[in-house]
């Protein structure tokens, strides 16, 4: 049995409940791009939501932490990786939390106690030193010299507010080496393999804390981690965890593992993870911003190390490394074999775009670091818009050949070029209005209702992409990967003119972008608002970050009648409406 049903089985014989992994887009939380921990889906019920599955659960939870992808190609990073996890909301806390742990590791694993050490909370001005876990490994048997007490690392927060409290982390020795009789957590021989936090606290934005109604555990252990060390390598990727993608990305390349580890290591965590990315209902598609640009970003690199290896990038080869992933994890994630037609797709077409313009950029790449020592932010800039190159790229490539590149003017860039975007569609929009307003206006407000209607026929992970209004027509630009049936138009149209008969009043809220972004108002483009925004709600139907403007009630719109519905771009579909004067 592998690591993950052992410790599902264990945890449910202890009474837990086991819940499903959550999407690896978070659902609820627009302030996280992907879930970064076990522990951030649970964060309503960490504090105080009743669970439906109780007060003891476990789970494996898909995690993505893409913040360092540089690390990606050493023995132990991944930008996806499994966290497995048993939560206590208000059940148990320290003793048992640490009997589990202890009992999982020693008894169903088999790990000596010889080989384990842990860390306790060592007290500062606010909180005392965490006696009870540490009396508590003492009596299982872990001797004193193995229990070591800091305070910086053993306090756990996600980022900078939410739950959180002292933790109790464990280690593993992974060496051949003498096992030293004193612990020391800074000798990397010895590597932490699961957190015990034991959350009581609540802190908010303004680094205030308080007691959460209730003292719960949240524990977290790395898949890929901790099965490299039962199976006794020190290289994760040779881990049945990666050993056959590895062995599959040889036998394309013709090359051997030995002495192209980075390339192939890279190329299997990033076509790892933008499987789970593109396999998640969340339907992210590669692009230029938040998620999609991850994507992008993941499969783009995966596809500059395969020309490394010399793979030819026109053959199927990432399809036949996208299907073994997916045949690896399909019993556990059934989302992948649901959207594995989508999944080989994803890859294929970015590797089709990027491939029209890679020849080309790095043609200018060349020509470029031929004549200069340094990559200023014009060139990076230009590599970017026209090539496609994410500044990423150009600064690896440059790097390869010892030059540095103005990252920082790059951004400045970056930005400069937003602003005159946003500029220009804002003056676009206002000159749509100014012609005729009262019936833009109509159809401005229908728009939400459209938005709001998809969300509601389709599933709401439909998100706007533009829109563009005049006095005939309204059209509309939503994310969705297929063609709308006759059906899904029928019940859209139904469902938005039900709302205009509804007579649903239209009202206008100040708000700051936080408050708003937490109230769960749908928004297209976050970071072109200001600090505070206006949040324009239709009955409970809707509740969109907005300019204006719009009608004071639904019921001014008259009939609301779909005149097409078509492909825009990629994942993008397209509506044209009208509005019909009923008088
Ligand atoms: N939330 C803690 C962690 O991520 C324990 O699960 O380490």
């Amino acid at each position: 049995m592998n690591l993950k049903d052992l410790y599902i089985n264990y945890f449910v014989s202890k009474g837990h409940k086991q819940i499903p992994s959550a999407p690896v887009v978070p659902e609820n939380d627009p302030s996280v791009l992907f879930n970064t921990a076990g522990m951030q889906p649970l964060i309503p019920y960490l504090m105080g939501q009743v669970h439906p599955y109780g007060t003891r659960l476990v789970d494996y939870q898909k995690c993505i932490r893409t913040n360092d992808l540089e690390e990606i190609g050493d023995t132990t990073h991944h930008t996806f990786f499994e966290m497995l996890g048993n939560w206590s909301l208000g059940d148990y806390f320290k003793d048992e939390s640490i009997e589990f742990s202890f009992e999982f590791l020693t008894k169903v694993l088999n790990i000596p106690v010889e080989r384990l050490a842990v860390t306790v909370f060592a007290g500062d001005d606010s909180i005392d030193f965490d006696s009870v876990s540490y009396n508590k490994w003492k009596s299982l048997g872990i001797k004193e010299s193995r229990i070591a007490r800091t305070v910086k690392d053993n306090f756990w927060i996600a980022g900078e507010t939410g739950p959180c409290g002292s933790d109790t982390e464990i280690f593993y020795f992974r060496s051949d080496d003498l096992i030293p009789e004193v612990f020391d957590p800074l000798d990397d021989r010895w590597v932490e393999i699961w957190n015990n936090v034991f959350m009581e606290y609540h802190k908010d934005e303004n680094g205030k804390v308080t007691f959460l109604p209730k003292k719960n555990v949240d524990t977290g252990m790395g898949v890929e981690r901790t099965t490299a060390i039962l199976e006794g390598v020190n290289d994760n990727y040779l881990s049945s965890i990666w050993k056959d993608v590895i062995d599959l990305i040889a036998s394309i390349s013709g090359l051997s593992y030995e002495g192209n580890q980075k390339s192939m290591r890279i190329i299997a965590d990033h076509i790892r993870t933008a499987v789970f990315i593109s396999a998640d209902p969340a339907g992210i598609k590669p692009s230029n911003t938040d998620q999609g640009y991850i994507l992008r970003r993941l499969i783009r690199r995966a596809i500059r190390h395969a020309k490394n290896l010399g793979i030819d990038i026109n053959s199927d080869w990432e399809s036949k490394i996208a299907l073994l992933i997916i045949d690896k994890y399909k019993d556990y994630y059934s989302e992948l074999l649901d959207n594995k037609t989508v999944v080989l797709d994803v890859l294929k077409n970015e590797k089709i775009k990027f491939n029209r313009t890679l020849e080309k950029g790095i043609r200018e790449f060349e020509k470029v670091v031929s004549n200069n020592n340094m990559i200023d932010a014009t060139t990076a800039f230009h590599l970017y818009d026209t090539y496609g190159f994410p500044i990423e790229l150009t600064v690896e490539l440059a790097s390869e050949k010892g030059i540095s590149v103005d990252v920082s003017g790059f951004h400045n860039k970056f930005k400069e070029h937003q602003e005159l975007s946003r500029t220009a569609s804002q003056g676009k929009f206002k000159g749509g209005l100014a012609g005729n307003g009262e019936v833009e206006t109509k159809y401005h407000t229908a728009t939400h209702l459209l938005n709001a209607a998809l969300k509601e026929v389709i599933n709401k992970d439909v998100h706007q992409k533009g829109s563009n209004i005049t006095s005939e027509r309204m059209r509309f630009d939503f994310s969705c990967d297929h063609k709308l049936s006759d059906e899904e138009k029928r019940d859209v149209e139904n469902l938005v003119n039900k709302w205009i008969s509804d007579g649903l009043e239209v009202k206008s809220q100040e708000m700051s972008k936080e408050e708003a972004i937490k109230s769960g108002a749908e928004c297209m483009f976050i970071e072109k608002y200001p600090n505070i925004v206006t949040v324009y709600s239709i009955g409970d139907v809707s509740h969109e970050l907005c300019g204006g403007p719009h009608v004071k009630n639904t019921k001014e719109l008259g009939t609301f009648k779909i005149m097409k519905e078509e492909s825009s771009s990629t994942g993008v579909r397209r509506i044209k409406a009208v509005l019909i004067d009923e008088e």
